[in-house]
């Protein structure tokens, strides 16, 4: 790690290339080949696209860009899934057009928006999936959380408009229902909820008789020490088995994300100053924080961090790690524990930090975005580079 960290200055992400192939094996083992599409939301650069779909997997795109740099990566839009409660009429017709293997339709409008593009001249017929909101809650944050009736996701099952968006597709001119989706949301524990889910849908979907079900992402990822999160394999064999209990006949796919990227990572970052503020507390202050890494401010996500110096030694120091940012609310970690001889340089490492950190990155404070440091058998290779002061301007037109 101080070596990546000199050759490539930090904050830094660094991903363990091995352990991503060995996640992406593991689930492909688990389902199948080209039934584990991977959510390029928790993390998507051009060599994490190529290698999800080297290693066997769908990608799952929730935007133009996301398809944008999926296609740019060599991935075929036959191999991309298209997600978005809120897809725009441009999106829609860029899916089309590369040929994308299924849109997952999410609102009427939506079939309406397609409706109009065929009529146009856009492409001849699209395969769709319907996102379905089966009324289950999941235990997890609430912003997070989007199998439940209050969602904007998704057609409702309970409501009756499950049902009508089955028979609005059957009777569109321009789209071939292909399947039915669910996801009840994400960083869930609870092998319960993701049966639960299974369970409704199978319900829903068994009478359908359609080629897919597929039953999203969602699987959670032990962040600090105590917790403990099911594997890809016991999360498989739990969705694989209650479908098979409940009859369903069709192709069963999966759309993890942060299970796949999440543990594959840790920050690098250089420890800046540290403040004692007697009987109040401590803060260490390193250079980076909310720009990328926003979990911790959005969801009161908990990480554990180290000094690469001593990785093993007692943490006996709690402090409040935050960023450089100019406000109060820029945490990383609200109670670090930290060695309680922690100074000035130091290199901090904080794991599992490859899921939604570099992708829900931002400049906030003009602040230049990390670079990413992919790590095989000892050797480090950049796959995105540092941003510079000409990438800040890069898009302002002055
Ligand atoms: N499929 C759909 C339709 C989704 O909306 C998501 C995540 C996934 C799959 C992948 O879920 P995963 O396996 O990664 O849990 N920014 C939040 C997470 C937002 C998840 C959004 N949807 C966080 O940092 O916790």
């Amino acid at each position: 790690m101080a070596d990546v960290a000199e050759e490539y200055g930090t904050p830094v992400f660094v991903y363990d290339e091995l352990h991503l192939r060995r996640r992406c094996r593991e689930a492909v083992a688990a389902f199948g080949r080209d039934r584990v599409i991977y959510a390029t939301k928790a993390f998507l650069c051009r060599a994490m696209a190529k290698l999800a779909y080297d290693e066997g997997m769908l990608l799952d795109v929730a935007s133009g860009g996301e398809l944008h740099v999926a296609m740019s990566a060599g991935v075929p839009a036959s191999a991309c899934t298209m997600h978005g409660n809120n897809k725009s009429s441009a999106e829609l017709r860029q899916a089309i057009e590369a040929g994308v293997r299924y849109v997952t339709v999410d609102s009427f409008d939506e079939f309406d928006r397609i409706d109009a593009l065929i009529a146009s001249g856009v492409g001849t017929g699209l395969d769709v999936v319907l996102r379905i909101t089966p009324g289950v809650s999941a235990h997890t944050h609430e912003f997070i959380s989007t199998g439940q009736n209050d969602s904007k996701f998704g057609f409702n099952l309970a409501n009756g408009d499950a049902h009508r968006a089955v028979n609005r597709a059957r009777r569109s001119p321009s789209v071939n229902l292909v399947g039915v989706h669910c996801h009840i949301g994400s960083n869930v524990f609870e092998a319960s909820s993701f049966a639960r889910a299974a369970e409704v849908m199978a319900d829903f979907a068994v009478p359908l008789d359609l080629p897919e079900l597929v039953l999203g992402g969602g699987l959670g990822v032990a962040y600090v020490e105590g917790e403990e999160a099911p594997s890809i394999t016991q999360w498989g064999n739990a969705l694989l088995n209650a479908c098979q209990a409940l009859g369903v006949k069709s192709r069963v796919s999966v759309e993890p994300g942060r299970s796949i990227v999440a543990a594959a990572a840790m920050t690098l970052y250089t420890v800046g100053t540290i403040k004692h503020i007697p009987n109040v507390r401590t803060y260490v202050s390193v250079d980076g924080g909310m720009s990328d890494n926003p979990r911790p401010v959005l969801y009161g996500s908990g990480y554990e961090s180290f000094l690469a110096r001593a990785v093993d030694d007692s943490r006996d120091l709690t402090a409040r790690l935050v960023g450089k940012h100019c406000e109060s609310g820029d945490v990383l970690s609200f109670d670090a524990r930290l060695p309680v001889d922690i100074r000035v340089g130091d290199l901090l490492a904080m794991p599992v930090t490859g899921a939604y950190g570099h992708s829900m990155g931002s400049n906030y404070n003009k602040i230049t975005r990390p670079p990413v440091v992919f790590c095989s058998d000892g050797d480090a290779r950049l796959v995105v580079r540092r941003e510079t002061f000409s990438d800040l301007l890069a898009t302002d037109v002055f």
